[in-house]
């Protein structure tokens, strides 16, 4: 993703008077949580027969991130949770959104299985639940096993076997504890970025391999909803996907055109075939070399709740030599952002969340939404994150409009828990509601954790 501190300007003025959003008339039960992904915090990478990932690999190829920072220790949550579930704790989150490093649990992505790994989630689940804390599992946050990246990842149409071998593992495991499980976070994010605009991994740039990637992550996750209504009483499955306005920057047809087709990439691809059994019209021809009769049906299989993560609207123009005619686009000045550069922009929340509502026609859980900062630590060492309170408070704000005008949401999760290595920045960019010191792993919970505290107390009804 673009912005480095230099690109985004000066962070927009504190709007900190503003009162906490009143959420008395929200629906009884409503969910509060916070989000993580194993890559991103556990390191261990090495530990107990991990196998390797593709981030593993992209990490250490020169230049791909920001400082050459690698998710090897990250926040050593592997070898913390317990002290980060007191965090959640003191947070008073009904639920918490990790994902399962596949390369963990199956070293080798199929085959062996590796008894620490296993024991591992065992062990966070149990914790979870002894804290009062709803596990909701993620099967793919991004960290493919190398291995099958070695046998053409999810450009070979094997991989929808795979996914749903592993699905079937861990919903064996911990599907007796475990009832909120979803397939893929943000499949049109990871195909995109992975397969096209070659910023994460595993580092492609060709069309082909993209579309090929697209039709079998929709495949994977087809099979692994069966597996997992098979062999898990009681679950509820869903899809997470990132879903934000696309924007044309120009006032040409063209960059409209490039916008839709971004609009078609990002926000459609995954869920109009998952939940209706289409491709958008702008992808329909293209895919159809690689699907096989019956596709459809094996992917669209019914789901249980929508999974929305929300940060902010994005920008496409023309651009007729890119692979799929748009170029990518920083947010315009004249837009208010993030000391990281993203729009702030909370009514294109309300508005997605009806959007989804209306198209998508299932409850809906906001999985991811926050914002990313540079703050260090202040002289009295504490975190002053005025700036995420407003953010956060604008966003549950809006919620509550969406709310009010009939969407179906029932639960918000911030991302994230922690400070976590953020792709392709790294460790530069914070979005965390605790501050992570790195070189001592202390936990500090930031302003915003007191203020979504107080958030979550004030809404128990
Ligand atoms: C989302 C990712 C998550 C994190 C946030 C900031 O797209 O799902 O891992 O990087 O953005």
């Amino acid at each position: 993703m673009p912005a480095t501190e230099a690109e985004a300007g000066p962070a927009p003025a504190v709007v900190d008077a503003a009162p906490t959003p009143d959420t008395s008339a929200w629906p009884a039960g409503f969910l509060w949580g916070v989000s993580t992904s194993a890559y991103q915090i556990e390191g261990g990478a090495r530990d107990d027969g991990r196998g390797p990932g593709i981030w593993d690999t992209y990490v250490r190829q020169r230049g791909r991130i920001a400082n050459g920072d690698t998710g090897d220790v990250a926040c050593d949550h592997y070898h913390r949770h317990r002290e980060d579930i007191a965090l959640m704790r003191e947070l008073g989150v009904g639920a918490y959104r990790f994902s399962v490093a596949w390369p963990r649990v199956l070293p080798r992505g199929r085959g062996a299985t590796n008894a620490a790994g296993l024991d591992f989630y065992d062990r966070l689940i149990d914790d979870l639940l002894a804290a009062g804390i709803e596990p909701w599992l993620c099967l793919y946050h991004w960290d493919l096993p190398q291995a099958l990246q070695d046998l053409g990842g999810w450009e070979a149409r094997d991989s929808a076997g795979w996914f749903a071998d592993y699905a079937a593992l861990v919903a064996r495991r911990y599907g007796d504890r475990v009832k909120h499980i979803a397939t893929f976070n943000e499949p049109g994010v990871f195909t995109l970025f992975g397969f096209v605009l070659d910023w994460q991994a595993p580092g492609i740039r060709d069309r082909a391999a993209y579309l090929r990637a697209m039709h079998h992550v929709n495949l994977a996750h087809g099979a692994a909803v069966d597996v997992l209504r098979d062999l898990v009483p009681g679950a509820r499955i869903g899809a997470i996907h990132n879903r934000q306005p696309c924007v044309p920057l120009g006032d040409q047809d063209a960059d409209r055109a490039a916008a839709r087709m971004l609009d078609a990439c990002w926000n459609r691809a995954f869920p109009d075939v998952q939940i209706d059994a289409a491709y958008p019209a702008e992808l329909a021809a293209a895919i159809e070399p690689y699907q096989q009769a019956g596709d459809l049906a094996r992917i669209c299989r019914p789901l249980d709740w929508f999974g929305l993560n929300h940060y902010s609207p994005i920008y496409a123009r023309a651009d007729a030599t890119a692979p799929l005619g748009f170029a990518w686009c920083d947010a315009p000045a004249t837009v208010p952002r993030t000391a990281i550069g993203w729009g702030i922009d909370p009514e294109s929340f309300r508005d997605t969340l009806l959007d989804v509502h209306r198209r998508y026609r299932l409850p809906i859980y906001v999985t991811e939404n926050g914002t990313g900062d540079i703050l260090p630590v202040d002289a009295r060492g504490e975190v002053a994150d005025h700036d995420r309170i407003a953010f956060l408070r604008g966003y549950v704000a809006a919620m509550g409009e969406a709310l009010a005008g009939g969407a179906d949401v029932r639960g918000y999760f911030v991302w994230s828990l922690l400070d976590n290595f953020e792709w392709g920045a790294g460790y530069s960019q914070r979005f965390g509601l605790v501050h992570v010191d790195y070189a001592t792993q202390r936990r500090i919970p930031k302003a915003s954790a007191r203020w979504y505290a107080g958030l979550i107390r004030g809404s128990a009804r």
